[in-house]
């Protein structure tokens, strides 16, 4: 069983929990993700690892409420317990190396691109952070990421704070102002690292996404994370969940997420009924 020691809602939806797990704590890295079960009849999901304090044997996570599974996590409390957490799990990301870096998450996003900003600023790194959000009231971790980052921009969609537009668009002012750019770090909705990958390709800068979003059980076995890189087919949770940007087919990737859509409502609906 594992601890909930800690949860706040960070914004309509978007849930931050830390755990009792010391074993996790000590070997995870950022980019790594984790496999939890609520209870026996629950089903297993991973969530990206966004901090770990292995002195105090804490973990936190970051997860917006998309499903029913969520929204029962979402509705546990400082002290209620999980039946089951597995991890690390997934590679860590490759920063080594990396010397000037832009991080860019857009919506839940921010919390998986936010550990990895972190662990390039205490490499040495040289961080440009640009987080986004559709309005003002779902922007996450603005703070923790402005502490970790030698520039941040914020954009919004609809101008309801920092820059009006998208991380994409801020992300093309920051390469056309010169900036030297070793590699971008893109996590958030598909469409958001298509349009980045579009960006970053057209002035040959390396960049990197993470799909975890679209992992279903992280087993390997479900198929569910299937997506095809440079043509060739990969598993989410297996052989990533990061990979090269400019070679992801994000158009497949798109159309195979809207697959569950139908299932997934109607578990919704029976679990608040
Ligand atoms: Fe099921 Fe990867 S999530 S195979």
């Amino acid at each position: 069983m594992t601890k909930i020691l800690e949860k706040v809602d960070l914004s309509e939806n978007v849930v931050k929990m830390v755990l009792d797990a010391p074993a996790i704590a000590r070997k995870r890295r950022a980019g790594q993700f984790v496999v939890l079960k609520i209870d026996e009849k629950g089903e297993r999901i991973p969530l990206t690892t966004v901090d770990a304090d292995p002195e105090k044997g804490t973990l936190t996570i970051i997860f917006q409420v998309v499903g029913k599974t969520t929204a029962k996590l979402a509705a546990m409390k400082a002290g209620d317990e999980l039946m089951d957490l597995q991890g690390p799990l997934g590679r860590p990301t490759h920063i080594e190396g990396v010397k000037n870096a832009v991080c860019v998450g857009g919506g839940v996003g921010v919390g998986v691109v936010y550990p990895i900003a972190a662990a390039l600023k205490k490499q040495g790194a040289k961080v440009t952070s640009i987080i986004g959000a559709r309005c003002k009231d779902l922007l996450i971790l603005e703070d923790e990421t402005r502490s970790i980052s030698d520039n941040l921009i914020v954009t919004t969609d609809d101008g309801s704070y920092g820059v009006h537009g998208f991380v994409s668009d801020a992300l093309k002012n920051v390469i056309e102002s010169g900036e030297k750019i070793d590699e971008v770090f893109a996590i958030g909705p598909v469409p958001m690292m298509k349009a980045v990958a579009a960006v970053t390709k057209n002035y040959g800068i390396k960049t990197t996404v993470s799909l975890n979003s679209i992992m279903v059980d992280a087993t390997g076995m479900c198929g569910a994370c299937r997506v095809a890189v440079g043509g060739e087919t990969k598993f989410a949770c297996v052989d990533g969940p990061e990979f090269d940007g400019h070679a992801v087919d994000f158009d497949l990737l798109a159309s195979r997420l809207r697959m569950y859509m139908t299932q997934e409502k109607e578990s919704m609906d029976k679990y608040r009924c």
